[in-house]
């Protein structure tokens, strides 16, 4: 095998393995869209096979309703983080290896709302905590604040539980099932104020995107004032839009101490 063809088989079998799929069960794949509507049995006299009626239909769920019922049910921040871990709606369960919930203080007058996991946090199950965390503890650090700061705490978490496959965008369905679980998440820690970082994060919160266009601007998301701001992920890509974010940190600081 030629040096390029091995270390791309190399790259895509890491891949998967990261996905979770470490066993092979099958010698060949089963095409699940081409299997029978039907039920199939054997005959156990003739051997023959034989169409038994139609596969009882699974009672159809809905998934943001569903969602909205084990959301509102849990009465803490942990029964929340429970009732997370049994959903079994969102297809990103099956591919992250860990739930990444929170970090930083529970009831924080600051509540910062990232995307979601890459692989650092998929591996912690921490959010924040790869190269643009790292970019974010300075950031709060600029303003005196600190996930594990003794008196300016915050309080982090994403959209999503889960981390998007290669990372990809989550789709308009997987924003719109975990939203439920971001409403209650916030209303558990009780911060005075939002942190929306990017535009999954404006997305959920705000309802629309154009991070550029509502960065700096205070908005309301839940009831509770937000500011928008660029990712730290965009910051490392962009650097010279440090400028903007560093006049969003202030803005931030400003509202806390009611300067
Ligand atoms: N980006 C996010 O939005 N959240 C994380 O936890 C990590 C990177």
């Amino acid at each position: 095998m030629e040096s390029a063809e091995f270390h791309s088989a190399l790259a895509l079998l890491d891949w998967q393995i990261e996905l979770g799929a470490t066993e092979a069960i099958c010698d060949a794949p089963v095409n699940c869209y081409d299997l029978p509507d039907r039920l199939v049995k054997r005959d156990v006299k003739s051997a023959a096979l034989v169409e038994s009626g139609p596969v009882p239909a699974a009672p159809e769920i809905d998934p943001v309703a569903e969602a909205k019922r084990i959301a509102q049910a849990a009465p803490t921040l942990d029964a929340l983080n429970t009732a997370l871990a049994s959903y079994e709606h969102c297809e990103l369960k099956r591919g992250a290896h860990n739930l990444v919930f929170s970090d930083g203080v529970p009831g924080a007058s600051v509540m910062i709302i990232g995307e979601a996991p890459r692989r650092d946090e998929d591996r912690e199950g921490r959010p924040f905590v790869g190269r643009a965390g790292q970019l974010l503890d300075k950031m709060l650090s600029a303003i005196d604040m600190g996930r594990d700061h003794a008196t300016s705490p915050v309080y982090i978490t994403n959209v999503l539980p889960w981390r998007p496959p290669q990372n990809r965008d989550p789709h308009p369905e997987e924003i719109a099932m975990m939203r439920p679980f971001l409403e209650r998440h916030i209303a558990l820690a009780q911060p005075q104020m939002l942190v929306i970082m990017g535009n999954i994060s404006a997305q959920a919160c705000l309802g629309k995107r154009g991070i550029t266009r509502l960065r700096g601007n205070w908005a309301e998301a839940f009831g509770l004032p937000a500011l928008p701001m660029f990712h730290p992920a965009y910051l490392l890509r962009q650097p010279a839009a440090k400028r903007e974010a560093w006049a969003d940190l202030l803005s931030l600081k400003a509202r806390i101490t009611g300067g």
